[in-house]
């Protein structure tokens, strides 16, 4: 008997999958849209500079390396709970809080500690979405089904049949929502739609898992977290999983948090030892570095600054490289793709077909998801005609 004998070969990741095929691409002019990483004009990671000022101050601090309590660095979480919630919010007396291995971990955290309190929970997601929710949820246990959300037809969010599948759904079962920038679409509900979901997901009693993973990249750091406000505000209990990946060029050091708003400040506590549990039982406790440059950063008035120009910068640029690309495309003759300028984030959803995005990849050197999504924080001056050339050849 071997255990290990017949095992399956496993596909390879729909996203982080495409930059191992991408690293053995050996075209000169290959591009690759399909991982959700901003880079800068001359194509490479950007070190944000109020992160190396951090980063600097560490090192001279010759600081050793000590565990970590199993919820994570104090600093780090008070800073990020402040910029979740605001530092003076009365949520945060009943918000248990832990430092996590980037967004994925936080929502894999909290999907185990929800696995505990009703396993049999169901869980529903965006159609489309982030294409690790399924896969993550359903490992963690789950049943996930979807509800609708992104309309080919409408060419924007069915936010119609969005209710009237919250409104189906049995009570206890999990909405996993994104804050802003929908990952993959592009495309975020308004402030009247969003008080309408607010209202199902009351009424319902229903469980909100809130992503967010992309906040600054929208309209602001501010006005990227209303929708958080706007849940505090209605009183509900929810989850919050943050990533500090895209917005502070951290990919690397798996930089998130876990929130989960309670009903009162006894339950947070409670929460919070259970948290404990969960992350003691899968990896003992986070690691320092991140954390460590994340709360220097935040905790600096001078360092934060820097930081929130740096993340404008990083924003407003993605908008301009959008424009550009709806000018490329619309030189090579295509005049139905303008949509790209009004989706917000990292992301365009192209509305090209899996064999289209296959055919941008084999023909031309074109890295993006089956999905038909594209990372325009990844495009530059010297690939954007490139890229506008090859969608024009796939379609
Ligand atoms: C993405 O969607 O590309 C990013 O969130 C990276 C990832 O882990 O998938």
């Amino acid at each position: 008997m071997s255990l290990l004998h017949s095992i399956q070969l496993a596909p390879a990741d729909p996203i982080l999958g495409l930059n191992e095929a991408f690293a053995r691409d050996a075209r000169p002019d290959k591009v690759n849209l399909g991982v959700g990483v901003y880079l800068d004009e001359d194509g490479t990671l950007p070190l944000l500079e109020c992160v190396r000022v951090a980063e600097e101050r560490l090192t001279k601090q010759n600081r050793p390396h000590g565990y970590l309590g199993i919820d994570g660095m104090p600093a780090y979480i008070d800073a990020t709970r402040d910029l979740v919630f605001g530092a003076d919010s009365s949520v945060l007396a009943r918000t248990a809080s832990v430092q996590a291995l980037g967004g994925t971990g936080a929502l894999k955290v909290g999907a185990d500690l929800i696995k505990q309190l009703n396993p049999g929970a169901k869980f529903l997601i965006s159609t489309p979405s982030w294409e690790n929710h399924r896969a993550l949820f359903t490992r963690a246990g789950f049943d996930v089904e979807h509800y609708r959300y992104y309309s080919p037809g409408l060419r924007g969010i069915d936010v119609e049949g969005m209710i009237e599948d919250l409104e189906a759904a049995e009570e206890g079962t999990v909405v996993v929502l994104h804050a802003c920038c929908h990952n993959p679409t592009g495309y975020d509900l308004s402030a009247d739609d969003w008080g309408r979901v607010i209202d199902v997901v009351k009424s319902r009693n229903l469980t909100a898992f809130i992503d967010m993973a992309y906040q600054g990249f929208g309209f602001g750091i501010q006005e990227d977290k209303a929708v958080i406000d706007r849940f505090v505000d209605a009183g509900l209990e929810f989850f919050v999983a943050t990533s500090f990946s895209k917005s502070f060029s951290l990919y690397g050091e798996r930089i998130g948090a876990l929130h989960v708003v309670t009903r009162d400040t006894d339950a947070a506590v409670r929460v919070l030892s259970q948290l404990k549990i969960c992350i003691r039982t899968n990896y003992s406790n986070p690691a320092k570095h991140g954390a460590a440059l994340v709360a220097e950063v935040l905790n600096d008035p001078e360092l934060r600054r820097m930081w929130e120009d740096e993340l404008a910068a990083m924003r407003t640029r993605i908008k301009a490289l959008r424009s550009q690309l709806v000018a490329e495309l619309r030189a090579e003759g295509i005049t139905d793709m303008d949509f790209i300028a009004e989706q917000l984030g990292m992301f365009s959803y192209s509305g090209l077909t899996k064999e289209q995005m296959v055919a941008l990849r084999t023909e031309h050197g074109v890295y993006g998801t089956d999905a038909g999504r594209m990372c325009v924080a990844a495009l530059n001056s010297r690939n954007i005609g490139h890229v506008a050339r090859a969608i024009a050849a796939v379609r």
